[in-house]
């Protein structure tokens, strides 16, 4: 029997960008990982391109998680360094979040739930998605990197022998979650030729 004591919190925020999918592939991992805790805040861009993206409701989303937050509660438990955490996961990760973030500009539960991973040394991955990336963007993402934040964008990569587009989730959803040290069954590794 696990105890919610020893069971490793890890906050997810969705914005957003586009790649939804990938939030609720992570999600599904996450969920059915017993040794996880899942605690969630979406941004009012996420929940609008969780519409556009996907069939599943926004309720069926939360339900992935053991804790949702309201991105407006700022009071909430994960915007203090005194709640541990493993770390954060930002998937998808707007430009505008992540411009907020590397400016130390925490107007939202996610951008403050970001500072604090940043302030208190704990892992922090991004999935920025945008394309074509700006001198902007590429600058957040660079100056972000400097100081230890993951940035773990949505790339494709071909090596794996991707079919379908489940295929190409899989592969950089196992790359996050790499990241935490937890296993992806669909996640097909390298093994040099
Ligand atoms: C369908 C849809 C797709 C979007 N895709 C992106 C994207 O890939 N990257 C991005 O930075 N913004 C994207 N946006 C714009 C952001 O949602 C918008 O800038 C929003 O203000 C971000 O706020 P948030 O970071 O608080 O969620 C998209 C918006 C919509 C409606």
């Amino acid at each position: 029997m696990i105890f919610m004591e020893e069971r490793k919190r890890i906050v997810v925020g969705i914005s957003g960008a586009s790649g939804i999918p990938l939030a609720i592939e992570l999600l599904q991992v996450l969920h059915s990982t017993p040794f996880v805790e899942i605690h969630l805040v979406i941004s009012d861009g996420g929940k609008k391109t969780l519409e556009c993206e996907s069939k599943m409701s926004l309720s069926e989303l939360e339900a992935l998680a053991d804790i949702v937050y309201d991105i407006n509660n700022i009071g909430a438990a994960i915007a203090s360094g005194s709640f541990k955490t493993e770390g954060m996961i930002i998937i998808p990760c707007s430009m505008k979040t992540l411009a907020a973030i590397n400016c130390g500009y925490s107007d939202n539960l996610i951008q403050r739930a970001a500072d604090v991973t940043i302030k208190e040394h704990r892992k922090l991955i991004l999935v920025p998605r945008e394309c074509p990336l700006s001198p902007i963007h590429l600058r957040n993402m660079y100056e972000l990197s400097q100081i230890g934040v993951y940035i773990l964008p949505p790339v494709i990569s071909f090596y794996n022998n991707p079919e379908t587009i489940d295929d190409v989730t899989h592969h950089i959803v196992g790359k996050i979650l790499d990241s935490f040290g937890i296993e992806h069954k669909n996640f097909i590794r390298w093994r040099g030729i």
